[in-house]
């Protein structure tokens, strides 16, 4: 018998990621970010995983998101930055600063579109990063955070 507690995991999204669904559905898809969220809570049950979703359009609630999740016992992430990925050394510092594992995931692979997406902050600071795959990247995310807790 499994006596193991359930790990914890973020799954945080960053800006305009609300808009999943409606948003250039061409390039994301046409699952909301709800129904997203309620499935990768589902999936991750059946890993053995609690898994904590979060969304915000700002930096600075995404960082004290973070803050909060690894002060209440959080144990692993899996975070699309969205645009502040290419952008933000504060949401970098934030990761390297709690020191949980971290898996980068973006529904598009931003290595074929405009070259600015091509630049990570917080790559260097994941264990790896899933791009391309859509949303079904967040599910492999967490299958390897199951793994490796
Ligand atoms: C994204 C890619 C980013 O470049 C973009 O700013 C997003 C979404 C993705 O999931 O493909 O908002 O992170």
């Amino acid at each position: 018998m499994d006596l193991e507690s359930p790990k914890k995991i973020a799954v945080v999204n960053g800006p305009n990621l609300n808009w999943l669904g409606q948003r250039e559905p061409e390039i994301y898809g046409k699952t909301t970010l709800d129904e997203l969220e309620q499935s990768l809570k589902q999936f991750g049950s059946g890993l053995g995983l609690v898994v904590d979703c979060f969304q915000s359009n700002s930096e600075g609630t995404l960082v004290d998101y973070l803050y909060q999740f690894k002060q209440q016992g959080g144990q692993g992430v899996v975070i699309n930055g969205a645009a502040f990925t290419h952008t933000s050394v504060a949401l970098r510092d934030c990761l390297a600063g709690i020191e949980l594992p971290a898996i980068e995931v973006h529904i598009s692979n931003i290595y074929k579109r405009e070259s600015f997406r091509k630049t990570s902050y917080t790559a260097p600071i994941c264990l790896g990063v899933i791009t391309g795959l859509g949303t079904a990247g967040y599910r492999y995310a967490l299958e390897h955070l199951a793994k490796e807790l």
